[in-house]
């Protein structure tokens, strides 16, 4: 077979995670990225422009991009907010090359034929999106050599483990993914809906039944402080008229922040008489309107752990708490690997960050296993380490002397084709 081994690490490889709430992009060997980009962007067509000609290539040249928080979060008429992820998977790939040019023009700086990339994708990611993504990167980018690696073995690896189950929970699902020297089981991923964007949601039937107005800060002219529960003072801002998805994204942002700050896990199931014993968390609105919530906080969280307390639970839901999806797939691995996954249930992303996530998630999954099972969780302490495993794990790998014989070089990319990727990056 080909000799097309990638021979050099003698320029750095980069390291892209690419998660539904943001991509982490840095260069290997760092200990954390560069630069954290939101997986949405602001899209305006010139629908004018478009209108003109029947060329669907200049049709899509009059698509004006919002890349980043600061173009992003500035209102703007017509422009609409999308992701170019869908279920965790790369779904519009034009959005998806905006957002790499732009990271290597404005982040990375270099250009993208001098360096290995080390990609993370979801466990679940299909054949035809993984192939199509490694002809973009040879083809498009013209990288020297590249690498597609599941998120959740990069966590375990971040986390010093090349065994154990890894329970991700970040913005559109919880998933539990067992990973067995270095490899996914495939067969018993499990999914679940609630993650942050759900935690979000709840936030906003919360708002709505108190007839707290959530004001996005680009509304916002100017506001003056008032005490607790009083109207708010503030002053609106003239601003375009803006879209709804563009509306919903900066209301999320606001109640993404709410949710971080006051909401709480209870170390057991939520019960009203100990909610209200507990301290009320004070959060102030961009507009100024304060107010503490009580049992609210402690109510809204309680939903990761038990669905049948959120607030209009779908009919015929299939949700599963995050002890549940942690068992669940531990029951559909081999019995024999079983207590190798209980005695490392690594805890990741960002929605795990709320407050006594782990603690909870400890005595949940302590109900749930036989006295027998040695149960350990682990999670890293810090935020970064927590909401950036994945890539925190690509950058040691790729930097990994070992690891230099895996990538698939540009060369064998060209024997080989796109389905090099499967045999290379199982
Ligand atoms: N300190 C925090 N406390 C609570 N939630 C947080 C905190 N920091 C971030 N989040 C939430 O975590 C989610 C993002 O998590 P993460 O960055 O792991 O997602 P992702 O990997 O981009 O998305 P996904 O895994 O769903 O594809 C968002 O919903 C965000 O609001
Ligand atoms: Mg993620």
């Amino acid at each position: 077979m080909s000799g097309g081994v990638y021979g050099g690490d003698e320029v750095g490889a980069l390291v892209f995670d690419v998660g539904s709430y943001s991509v982490r992009a840095g260069y290997a060997g760092e200990d954390s990225p560069k630069a954290e980009i939101p997986t949405h962007v602001g899209v305006i067509e010139d629908l004018e422009a478009a209108m003109e000609t029947e060329d669907k290539e200049i049709k899509q040249a009059d698509k004006k991009y919002y890349i980043d928080t600061t173009m992003l979060k500035v209102p703007r008429k017509g422009m609409e907010i999308s992701s170019f992820l869908k279920d965790g998977m790369i779904d519009n790939w034009e959005i998806f090359e905006k957002v790499m040019d732009y990271t290597y023009s404005k982040n990375i700086k270099s250009e993208a034929n001098m360096h290995p990339v080390m990609m993370s994708e979801p466990a679940w990611n299909s054949r035809g999106k993984r192939e199509r993504l490694t002809e973009i990167m040879f083809e498009t980018y013209n990288v020297p050599a590249f690498f597609l690696c599941k998120n959740a073995v990069l966590s375990a690896f971040a986390n010093g483990r090349s065994t154990g189950l890894v329970l991700d929970s970040g913005s559109t699902h919880t998933t539990a993914v067992p990973v067995y020297d270095g490899y996914v089981i495939g067969q018993a991923i499990v999914k679940s809906p609630l993650a942050g964007d759900f935690i979000s949601l709840e936030c906003k039937k919360l708002m709505e039944e108190l007839e707290i107005d959530v004001i996005p800060p680009y509304m916002i002219q100017s506001k003056e402080a008032v005490p607790q529960m009083e109207s708010p003072k503030w002053k609106k801002k003239d601003i375009p008229e803006v879209t709804k998805s563009f509306e919903n994204y900066m209301v999320k942002d606001v109640l993404q922040d709410f949710a971080a700050s006051a909401l709480q896990v209870m170390d057991t199931p939520y019960e009203d008489s100990t909610a209200e014993t507990m301290p009320a968390a004070l959060y102030e609105f961009p507009n100024g309107y304060n107010q503490e919530f009580g049992a609210e906080k402690f109510k809204l969280a309680e939903g990761l752990f038990d669905p049948s307390v959120m607030k209009d639970l779908p009919s015929g839901n299939t949700m599963l708490s995050a002890g549940h999806v942690v068992t669940t797939s531990v029951g559909m691995c081999d019995i024999d690997i079983r207590p190798s996954l209980y005695s490392s249930v690594i805890v990741v992303g960002g929605n795990s960050l709320i407050a006594g996530f782990t603690e909870r998630l400890n005595r949940d999954l302590g109900t749930k296993t036989p006295p027998s099972m040695r149960l350990k969780i682990i999670s890293a302490t810090g935020t970064a380490e927590r909401r950036f495993s994945s890539w925190i794990g690509g950058s040691i790998l790729a930097s990994l002397g070992s690891f230099q014989q895996m990538w698939i070089s540009k060369q064998e990319y060209e024997e080989g084709g796109r389905s090099c990727v499967e045999r290379k990056c199982p």
